[in-house]
């Protein structure tokens, strides 16, 4: 149902806290993603709440606090490479398995990431 918000159909805050903590539960112990993260994951996992809560259709908790996500931008200081956009990606899709979220709202959800990350690429694999 196309007028139905991402964000309540999947749950809501409830879920996006699921998700944002499945997903950084396997970032912090990817060999590949880990060493490039400044190493605060309460702090790395607040914002990415805040992004998705709003990225879903949710209050604009991230906007709020920081303004235009201006994500490509904000991802400039960290070396994303092809290789770290398929990490990212996979952690992410298990994350998504760790809590059962399935359906067409999955799909919908997981495209949206797919395409954002790919934007994310800003270096070249070593
Ligand atoms: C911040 C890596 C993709 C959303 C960060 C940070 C790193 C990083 C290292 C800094 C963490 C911090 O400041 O605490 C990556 C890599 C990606 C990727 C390797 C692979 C493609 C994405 C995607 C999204 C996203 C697809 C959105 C769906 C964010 C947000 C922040 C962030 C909201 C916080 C920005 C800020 O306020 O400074 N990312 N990221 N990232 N990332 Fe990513």
């Amino acid at each position: 149902d196309p007028n139905v918000i991402p964000y309540e159909m999947i749950g809501g805050e409830k879920t996006i806290r699921k998700l944002v903590k499945a997903f950084y539960a396997r970032v912090r112990i990817h060999p590949d993603l880990a060493p490039i993260f400044p190493g605060d994951w309460d702090e790395t996992e607040r914002k990415q709440y805040m992004f998705l809560t709003q990225f879903l259709g949710g209050p604009p908790l991230y906007s709020q606090e920081f303004g235009h996500p201006m994500l490509r931008a904000r991802h400039l200081p960290f070396p994303v490479t092809p290789k770290r956009a398929e990490a990212w990606l996979s952690c992410m899709q298990q994350a998504m398995n760790d809590i059962k979220l399935e359906g067409d709202i999955r799909q919908y959800i997981w495209e949206r990431l797919v395409q954002t990350a790919h934007h994310m690429i800003n270096s070249n694999d070593e």
